[in-house]
């Protein structure tokens, strides 16, 4: 159990103002080269657009500072939009706190509540242990591997998870 999360976190959604510090974590993230398939040059428009489009955004924030975030909606339109998918990044000087696992929570109540009747996540790279770990220790299985599908910054050609797990009973 991590015990530093900051006591006057919340998680909540996030605005206009967020802006900055989240095009600012998710710069970081890229240029680590080991967990998200996005080339170095990602505009921040395009970043804007997939995080203030068609998905609900939130962070994880203490006071104005901005640790985390995650987006979340349907993983697909029409008759596959019972399924939801998200995704998760936690500035890297606040990883290893447990933010992320607030955010992974967070997000499983937010789409439980709205209904979704199962949570899928598209591309886990295989390596990255921190979030394959908290994903299947929140109740996510491998669905399927996707060989040699990431090309990691240092270790080359690596695997991708799809990750999935029900939110509701399966018989809905
Ligand atoms: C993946 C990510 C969201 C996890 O957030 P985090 O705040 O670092 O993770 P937490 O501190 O909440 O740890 C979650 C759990 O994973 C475990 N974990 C963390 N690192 C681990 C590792 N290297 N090996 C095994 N387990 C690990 C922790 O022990 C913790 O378990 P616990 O809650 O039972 O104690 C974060 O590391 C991140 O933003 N990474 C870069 C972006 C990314 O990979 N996003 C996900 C794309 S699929």
């Amino acid at each position: 159990m991590v015990s530093s999360l900051p006591t006057i976190m919340e998680i909540r959604q996030a605005t206009a103002a967020d802006l900055d510090a989240m095009w600012d974590i998710f710069q970081s993230v890229i240029a680590a080269g080991d967990a998200l398939p996005f080339p170095d040059d990602f505009d921040r428009g395009t970043f804007q657009s997939h995080w203030f489009g068609a998905q609900t955004s939130y962070v994880a924030a203490a006071g104005s500072d901005v640790l985390g975030m995650y987006k979340f909606g349907a993983n697909y339109p029409g008759l596959g939009a019972h399924v939801a998918s998200a995704t998760y990044l936690v500035r890297p000087a606040a990883q290893g706190r447990g933010i992320g696992r607030a955010l992974v929570q967070h997000s499983l109540a937010q789409a439980q509540s709205d209904g979704f009747l199962a949570m899928q996540f598209n591309y886990v790279v295989s390596s990255n242990a921190p979030a394959v770990e908290l994903y299947k220790k929140l109740g996510f299985t491998i669905a399927g591997t996707l060989p040699k599908a990431f090309r990691h910054g240092q270790l080359g050609l690596v695997d991708a998870y799809v990750m999935y797990r029900f939110l509701q009973p399966q018989d809905t």
